[in-house]
C-alpha cells in the first residue's frame, strides 16, 4: 500500500519498521467485540509514542534548514516534549522546551518524575511559564532570542501537530491498512485527539485506503466545537499537501475528557486497570485511558456504526502513570 506523494517528503527512520498490530483476545472477550491494538507506544525511542511518527518528518525538515535546536512547548508531563528531547540528543542538537503546568498541581511526583525526569536525562533546556495561552508566539519569541544568541533553532509547535507533522499519521494509516488486508475487515479506528494531528492524518491517510472506515477522534482537552475546526484544517491541510482529497467527515466524541486536559477520570483509571489486568498493556491518564474509556462505552452504548472490528490507536504515554502516582 503506497500513497505516491508521501515519499516526496524528507523523513529520517525513528521506527524503521511498522508497528504491530495486535488482537487482544481476553478484552475482546470480555467487550463481546473484536478489538485490535496499534502498537504505537511500542516506538522504539525514549518510551515510544506517537510523537516519533510525526519526529521523523519535522527533524529532517529541521536538519534540512540547517538548525541546531529544536524548540518546543507543552505540559510538564509532555509526552511529545520528551520524544523531541530524546530525538534532538540522538541527532546532537540543543532543545529547548517550554513548559507549563496545566493542572497547577504542586504533586512532587508531577513536578519530577514520570517525562520530567527524562527531561533532564536528555538534557534539554527547561523554560516554565504560567500559561501556554498563546503557544505558537510564545515559542516564536523563544526562537528569535536564540537567534539572537547565535543559534539556529527550529520550532516544532505543540504536539508536533502540523501538516508536515501528520504525515507520521498518514504513513500509519497505511501500515493499518496493509496489516489488515485480508485478515481484518475493520468497522471503526479510535483515536486520542488532541493537538489533532495524529487525528488528522489517520483521517487523510485511511480515506485513500481504507474509505469505508469510521475514524473516531475521543476528545482529551475540548468539546466537540472547539475541536472539530483544529482537526478539519489539519486534515485540509495534509490533504493538500500530498495533493489528495479529504471528504470524509471528522467525527469527534467529546464525553470523556472531564473534568479537563490533563486531570484523570474514574472512566479513564478503570480503562488503565482493565487493559494491565487482562492484558498485561499499559495505558495512561491523560490521552489513552480516556480514548480507550470512550471505545468501552461505545461498545456499550452501540455508538459504532455496526458489530465489526474495532481498532484502537495506542498513542503511547504511559511514563505519565508514575507522574501521576499515588493518583492512578
Ligand atoms: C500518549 C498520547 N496520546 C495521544 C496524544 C494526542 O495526539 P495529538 O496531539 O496528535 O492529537 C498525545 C499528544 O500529546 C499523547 O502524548
Amino acid at each position: 500500500m503506497s500513497l505516491h506523494n508521501l515519499t516526496r517528503f524528507p523523513r529520517l527512520e525513528f521506527i524503521g519498521a511498522p508497528t504491530p498490530l495486535e488482537y487482544l483476545p481476553r478484552f475482546s472477550d470480555y467487550l463481546g467485540r473484536e478489538i485490535y491494538i496499534k502498537r504505537d507506544d511500542t516506538t522504539p525511542m525514549a518510551m515510544g509514542g506517537n510523537k516519533l511518527r510525526k519526529l521523523e518528518f519535522l527533524a529532517a525538515d529541521a536538519l534540512r534548514e540547517g538548525a541546531d535546536t529544536l524548540v518546543t512547548a507543552g505540559a510538564i508531563q509532555s509526552n511529545h516534549v520528551r520524544q523531541t528531547a530524546a530525538v534532538a540528543a540522538k541527532l546532537g542538537l540543543k532543545c529547548v522546551a517550554l513548559l507549563e503546568n496545566p493542572i497547577g498541581t504542586k504533586a512532587e511526583n508531577y513536578l519530577t518524575n514520570g517525562n520530567r525526569l527524562m527531561l533532564d536525562l536528555f538534557d534539554a533546556e527547561i523554560e516554565m511559564c504560567d500559561a501556554l495561552h498563546s503557544p505558537d508566539s510564545q515559542l516564536e519569541e523563544i526562537a528569535v532570542r536564540l537567534e539572537a544568541q547565535g543559534f539556529r533553532p527550529y520550532v516544532i509547535p505543540v504536539g508536533g501537530s502540523n501538516a508536515l507533522g501528520a504525515l507520521g499519521y498518514v504513513e500509519s494509516a497505511l501500515e493499518i491498512a496493509q496489516q489488515c488486508e485480508g485478515a481484518v475487515n475493520v468497522s471503526s479506528v479510535v483515536v486520542a485527539s488532541g493537538s489533532a494531528g495524529t487525528h488528522a492524518g489517520l483521517a487523510v491517510g485511511l480515506e485513500q485506503v481504507m474509505p469505508d472506515v469510521d475514524l473516531i477522534g475521543v476528545t482529551v482537552s475540548r468539546s466537540i466545537a472547539q475541536q472539530l475546526p483544529k482537526v478539519e484544517a489539519l486534515q485540509h491541510a495534509v490533504a493538500q499537501s500530498l495533493s489528495v482529497s479529504a471528504n470524509n467527515p471528522i467525527v469527534l466524541w467529546d464525553d470523556y475528557f472531564a473534568p479537563g486536559y490533563g486531570t484523570p477520570n474514574e472512566e479513564g483509571l478503570e480503562a488503565i486497570k482493565l487493559l494491565a489486568r487482562l492484558e498485561g498493556i499499559l495505558l495512561d491518564p491523560v490521552y489513552t485511558g480516556k480514548a480507550m474509556a470512550g471505545l468501552i462505552d461505545g461498545v456499550a452504548r452501540e455508538r459504532f456504526k455496526d458489530d465489526g472490528p474495532i481498532i484502537f490507536i495506542h498513542t503511547g504515554g504511559a511514563p505519565a502513570l508514575f507522574a501521576y502516582h499515588p493518583h492512578v
